[in-house]
């Protein structure tokens, strides 16, 4: 057989399986760079302050994106981490609020870059 060819189905095979995997169910996606990179630096650094069901809520995607604190409002806005108060709490920015983890060590860069990223990237959890 010609090779070129079966690599090139070898490929098709190999992308269709690795989507497979994915498109199980669209609403829970247990891999996604939300559930992988982000959902594990808040659950670290930050439920155990924040994982009630009031004001800043970061125990799950949901409680995230519902989550509103009494002073700066909206945890996330989809699509402007620089305006989210998420990042600016990270970054000792946020007026009139102590930077996030309160007594704690400040997060790393690349971890804020991450939330940062997933911000601006909409915010999903895909
Ligand atoms: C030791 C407990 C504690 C930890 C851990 C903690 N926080 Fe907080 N957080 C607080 C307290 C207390 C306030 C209110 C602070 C203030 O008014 O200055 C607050 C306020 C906030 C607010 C603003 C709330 C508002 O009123 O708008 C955000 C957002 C926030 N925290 C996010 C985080 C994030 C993200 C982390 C993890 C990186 C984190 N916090 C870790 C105790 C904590």
């Amino acid at each position: 057989m010609n090779r070129k060819i079966t690599v090139i189905s070898l490929s098709a095979l190999f992308i269709f399986a690795s989507c497979a995997d994915n498109t199980t169910d669209p609403n829970v996606s247990e891999e996604s760079f939300f559930a992988t990179e982000v959902q594990p630096i808040l659950t670290t650094h930050c439920v155990s302050c924040h994982g009630g069901t009031n004001g800043v809520t970061l125990s799950s995607y949901a409680s995230i994106m519902s989550s509103t604190g009494s002073d700066l409002g909206k945890t996330v806005i989809a699509g402007d981490a620089d305006n989210s108060p998420l990042v600016q709490v990270l970054e000792g920015t946020a007026n009139g609020i102590v930077r996030m983890p309160q007594g704690g060590a400040a997060l790393s860069e690349s971890q804020i870059n991450s939330i940062r990223a997933w911000i601006n990237d909409g915010a999903k959890n895909e």
